[in-house]
C-alpha cells in the first residue's frame, strides 16, 4: 500500500502508535527542538505532554510555541521564528492539523531566509530552510506528504501557499490512533478537504498518468471510509485507510496542483476565516457542474471509483451521477452548506474575484475548463 509515496523526498513512518518513534526519529536531524502547535487541542488529548516526553527521552531539549490558529498568519510565524531564534532551536517540529504543519514549515523556512515570508510566498527564491518534521493529528491538508504551506497575510487577507523544494519535512510521522480524538465536524471538514486535494490532482491539467493513478486510489478509499469514521472515530482500521489516502492525496497535489475548488476557496477563508473544509464543501458540487464538459474521460474514470454503474447510460448522464455522489456524500457528512451560510454576502463577491484571479492564478489555469473573470463571479453567486 505505501508504495506510492516515493515521489517525494521523506520519510514516512505509517501505523498506530508510530508516534513513540519521535525521539529516534528527531535525534537524527537536531538536538534542539520547536514544536510549533495549536492553543489547546494536542495538549487537551495529551499528545503534546507525550512528544514532550519522547524527545527528552532522547535528550533534545524543547520549546513549545502554541499559537497556531486555523488559517495561520504570517504574524504569527513571525513571532515563533523570534522564540526559535532566541531558543537556539535547529529543527521545528509540527504537531497538529494542516495550520500547525503549514506554520512549521514556514518557520523553519524563515529561519535561514531573511525578510517578509509573503515575498517568497509571491515567487521569491529561498536558499533553505531547518529540518522539519511534521506529525498529523487530522486526516485533512496532506501537509506531511508535500512542500507546500499557506499561510494569510492580516493585512492583505492574501491566502497563498509557500511552494519550496526546502520545505519537505525530513520525516512524517502518520499515526492513525491520533485521529480517533477529532471532533466529528472536524473529522468531516478536513476529510473532505483531503478528498477535494485528491479530486482536484486528478483533474489538474498539469497531472499526469501515475498522480492521477494515486488521486483515484485516495478518492476511493476516502468514499468507503471517511462516512465510516464519520460516524465511529474509533474504528482504527478505517483510520488507516482515511489516513494513508489523506497523506497520497497531498503527494497528488504536490505534484500536479490544486484546480477551481481551491483557487476560490481560498479567497473566502482569507477574508472570512472559515473552515476550509467547509468553504470547499460550499463550492464543490457547483465547480463539478461546471466543469464536467471538459473533462468527460476523466469523470468516467472517477465514476468507477465512487460506484457509479455506467451500463446503458450517457457519458452525460455518468458525469452528473458524479455530481450527485459527491451531493450524497457531503450530506452523509453533514457538510451540505452554503458560501451564505459560511458569512458571504454578495458585496463580497467582487472582492473574492479579484483576489482569486491575483493570487490563485496558478490553481485557475491548471483547472481543466477554461475560467474567466466572469465565470467565477457566476459561480460564487450560484454557492451563495
Ligand atoms: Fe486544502
Amino acid at each position: 500500500m505505501l508504495e506510492k509515496i516515493n515521489q517525494v523526498p521523506i520519510k514516512f513512518v505509517f501505523g498506530k502508535g508510530s508516534l513513540k518513534n519521535i525521539g529516534g526519529l528527531t535525534k537524527a536531524y537536531g538536538k534542539r527542538a520547536l514544536i510549533v502547535t495549536g492553543r489547546s487541542s494536542t495538549k487537551k488529548t495529551g499528545v503534546l505532554d507525550a512528544v514532550i516526553g519522547y524527545l527528552q527521552d532522547e535528550e533534545i531539549d524543547v520549546t513549545v510555541f502554541n499559537e497556531v490558529e486555523s488559517n495561520p498568519l504570517t504574524t504569527t510565524v513571525k513571532r515563533a521564528v523570534a522564540l526559535l531564534k532566541e531558543q537556539e532551536c535547529d529543527i521545528v517540529i509540527g504537531l497538529g492539523g494542516g495550520s500547525p504543519m503549514d506554520a512549521a514549515k514556514c518557520i523553519a523556512f524563515s529561519a535561514v531566509n531573511e525578510g517578509d515570508i509573503s515575498d517568497y510566498i509571491f515567487g521569491k527564491e529561498g536558499k533553505g530552510a531547518l529540518p522539519i518534521i511534521a506529525v498529523t493529528t487530522t486526516a485533512g491538508t496532506g501537509s506531511e506528504g508535500d512542500s507546500l504551506a499557506v499561510l494569510t497575510n492580516p493585512e492583505t487577507k492574501d491566502k497563498k501557499s509557500l511552494k519550496s523544494p526546502y520545505i519537505y519535512p525530513k520525516v512524517s510521522i502518520v499515526d492513525p490512533a491520533l485521529m480517533m480524538t477529532l471532533p466529528a465536524s472536524m473529522i468531516a471538514a478536513t476529510g473532505f478537504d483531503a478528498l477535494s486535494h485528491s479530486v482536484e490532482a486528478f483533474l489538474a491539467n498539469h497531472s499526469r498518468p501515475d498522480i492521477e493513478e494515486m488521486a483515484l486510489e485516495a478518492i476511493g478509499l476516502l468514499f468507503t471510509f471517511l462516512p465510516k469514521v464519520y460516524k465511529n472515530p474509533t474504528d482504527i482500521e478505517s483510520w488507516e485507510k482515511v489516513a494513508y489516502a489523506n497523506t497520497i492525496g497531498g503527494i497528488a497535489i504536490d505534484q500536479a496542483g490544486v484546480v477551481l475548488p481551491h483557487g476560490m476557496e481560498h479567497p473566502v477563508s482569507g477574508l472570512l476565516n472559515v473552515t476550509h473544509g467547509e468553504g470547499l464543501a460550499a463550492l464543490f458540487t457547483e465547480i463539478l457542474e461546471f466543469s464536467y464538459k471538459y473533462c468527460q474521460e476523466k469523470f468516467l474514470r472517477m465514476a468507477k471509483v465512487i460506484g457509479i454503474k455506467e451500463d446503458g447510460i450517457t457519458k452525460d448522464q455518468v458525469a452528473r451521477q458524479c455530481v450527485k455522489t459527491f451531493e450524497k456524500l457531503l450530506k452523509a457528512l453533514d457538510l451540505q452548506v452554503t458560501l451564505g451560510q459560511l458569512g458571504v454576502k454578495e458585496d463580497h463577491i467582487d472582492w473574492l474575484v479579484e483576489n482569486a484571479m491575483r493570487t490563485m492564478t496558478y490553481a485557475i489555469s491548471n483547472h481543466p475548463a477554461p475560467c474567466k473573470e466572469e465565470d467565477l463571479r457566476a459561480l460564487y453567486t450560484a454557492c451563495l
